[in-house]
Parts: C-alpha cells; structure tokens; sequence
C-alpha cells in the first residue's frame, strides 16, 4: 500500500467522531450532498471514508442507492465506521485500501465522494487517475479538500512523510 503521510495516533478514530465530525467534517459532507442527487441505482464510493460520515448522511437522505462502499486506509476509523454503520434498505460495505491504488474494477461506480481527504495523497494524478478509472463514463465526483497549510499541526495524525516538514 502506497505511504500517504497519514497515520493516526492511538484513540484517534474516537476522537474524530467525538470532536471533528460534528464540528467540521459533518457539516463538510452534508455540504457535498446538498449538491447532488443520488439516483436510485447510483453505487457510490466514498473515499478516504473515515469514521463513516458520508455514509450515515446518504441513508438519512435516500432510502434507495446503489449500494455505498466507504473505502479508507486507517484501520481504526474503518472499525469506527463498521460499528456505526446504519440500517439502509441497500448494500453498505467498508473496505480497507489506498485511493492511488483503487482494488476495484473500472467503470464500477456512478459517484465517487471524498471529503476531506484528497489533500492527504501525495500522488494527486495517480489519484484522480484511479477515481476516473472506477467511475463508469459520464460519472460524478464530488469532493471537498482541506488545505495542507505548512506548520499546520494536526492534533488527530502526525504526517511523517509530509512535504512540508
Ligand atoms: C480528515 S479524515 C476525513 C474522513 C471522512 N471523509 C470524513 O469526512 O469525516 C481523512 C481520512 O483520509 C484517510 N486517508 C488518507 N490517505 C488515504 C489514502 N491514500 N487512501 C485512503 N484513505 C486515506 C485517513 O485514513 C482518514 O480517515
């Protein structure tokens, strides 16, 4: 799996849904999704997943989907993930893995989502590459970026390989 820069210390998963999920990342997703609409045969891939957010706001919203795959690298936010997955009347899977290096088939998804996360990879071509490849034709990504400011510290993860240390 590549190195991204982002690991995280212990107990972070617990943190980030206690603290920045109602405070940043909630408010970032529900953003994302007042700007596009979910077809009801739509799969939906959402990136760099995290404790599952994304995906507890598209079953409060839609009854139907395609199906939603939260994929993310960190093995503690996808156990947070897992253990807040809700009840939807369509497929919901976790899945552990790295956005350059996607182990899905091309042309699996109509919609890719990622929020917050793509500011994490080093590799943004080999990333945007692998989402464009996923995506059937004519597919949606829709994301949100946090700015990677130098000397920002996060408290959350460390970013060994950061380019600005
Ligand atoms: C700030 S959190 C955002 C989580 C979630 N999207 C949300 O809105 O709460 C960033 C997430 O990106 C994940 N991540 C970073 N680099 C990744 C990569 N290359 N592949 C998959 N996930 C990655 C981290 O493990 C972390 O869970």
């Amino acid at each position: 799996m590549a190195q991204t820069g982002y690991q995280l210390a212990e107990g972070a998963a617990e943190r980030y849904e206690r603290i920045n999920v109602p405070t940043m990342s909630g408010p970032a997703a529900e953003r994302i999704l007042e700007h596009i609409n979910i077809g009801a045969t739509d799969r939906v891939l959402d990136l760099a997943c995290g404790t599952g957010i994304m995906t507890r706001l598209i079953t409060k919203k839609y009854e139907k989907t395609g199906g939603v795959t939260g994929l993310d690298f960190n093995d503690g936010m996808l156990k947070m993930a897992r253990s807040l997955s809700p009840k939807a009347d369509f497929s919901i899977e976790w899945c552990q893995g790295d956005i350059c290096d996607l182990a899905f088939g091309d042309g699996q998804y109509e919609l890719v989502l990622c929020n917050h996360g793509l500011q994490f990879i080093p590799d943004k071509a080999a990333g945007f590459s692998e989402i464009i490849r996923v995506l059937v034709p004519g597919g949606r990504l829709a994301f949100k970026c946090l700015e990677c400011r130098a000397g920002l510290k996060c408290r959350h993860c460390r970013f060994p390989t950061s380019p600005h240390q």
